[in-house]
């Protein structure tokens, strides 16, 4: 079955609220969403404005990594926010995406969804959402002049199946059977962002993003600022930091950075 073509109709109808809060703008190719969505932000555009595209040609994940963007497979999205003071804080920016996403993710499809920290959504141990949040701070104003929140969702395999080391680490959600999951996806993902949004500092998406960590419990190896090392991960802690415990029995709390599960 051919993907259903991305539209706002189609986006809407899978929205119960907020559905005045944003702006659709789709073109079949570009080569970021968040360049297209940080152009739009520099020239005055409003909060809510979504970018979506087809294909793109240069889809950026995070630590300069590329991310594998084919035509029709998956979601490609940036969402243009102009946050408060208080809602100016990146981090909680970023982890109430991949809680929209993966409760978004289970809702549509009535799969399990995993959070890997920071901010990946994984299915049966394989990533499905990478999420990837840029801006420009303004000193003066003391918050973010806008923030870019890019999210990218591997909805089928692409035909040829994904390529070199992406074959063994994602996976698509759907086998393309399920009419237009794109679609219906969408507009859950920005419901439950927004509603998160409005009330950012209460972090009521915590329980959501704790409970579905897939590396608590598990040895890993992380890599935070220079520094790199392997322990024992033990919890997530209010601020979405990573608490591990190292190799020398030393806690350690990771505030940004990233970590992998150790294979045995
Ligand atoms: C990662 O896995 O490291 C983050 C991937 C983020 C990909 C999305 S797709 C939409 C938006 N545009 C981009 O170029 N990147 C983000």
């Amino acid at each position: 079955m051919k993907p259903v073509p991305l539209s706002e109709t189609s986006i809407q109808s899978g929205m119960d609220r907020y559905k005045n809060v944003f702006t659709f703008h789709i073109y079949p190719s570009v080569a970021s969403t968040n360049d297209t969505a940080r152009d739009m932000a520099a020239a005055g555009q409003a909060e809510g404005a979504v970018v979506l595209a087809e294909r793109q040609t240069r889809g950026r994940g995070r630590q300069g990594r590329p991310f594998f963007s084919p035509e029709g497979t998956g979601i490609y999205m940036s969402l243009l926010l102009r946050p408060d003071p208080e809602q100016s804080r990146p981090e909680l920016l970023t982890t109430a995406a991949a809680v929209a996403v993966a409760k978004a993710i289970e809702e549509v499809t009535g799969k399990q969804a995993g959070i890997k920290w920071v901010n990946d959504v994984f299915i049966d141990g394989k990533k499905v959402c990478g999420i990837l949040t840029e801006g420009a701070f303004d000193g003066r104003a003391g918050k973010l002049a806008y923030a870019v929140v890019g999210i990218g969702v591997n909805v089928r395999p692409p035909e040829n199946g994904f390529p070199g080391e992406l074959a063994e680490t994602a996976a698509g959600l759907s086998d393309g059977g399920d009419g237009d999951v794109r679609g219906r996806l969408i507009g859950k993902i920005l419901e439950k962002y927004w509603g998160y949004y409005k009330a950012l500092p209460e972090k009521a998406f915590y329980a959501d993003y704790k409970e579905r960590s897939i590396l608590t419990g598990k040895p890993v190896t992380f890599q935070s600022g220079q520094e790199t090392g392997q322990g024992m991960a033990l919890d997530i802690d209010p601020d979405f930091a990573l608490i591990v415990r190292d190799d020398k029995g030393h806690i350690r709390r990771l505030i940004s950075g990233e970590a992998r599960a150790k294979l045995a």
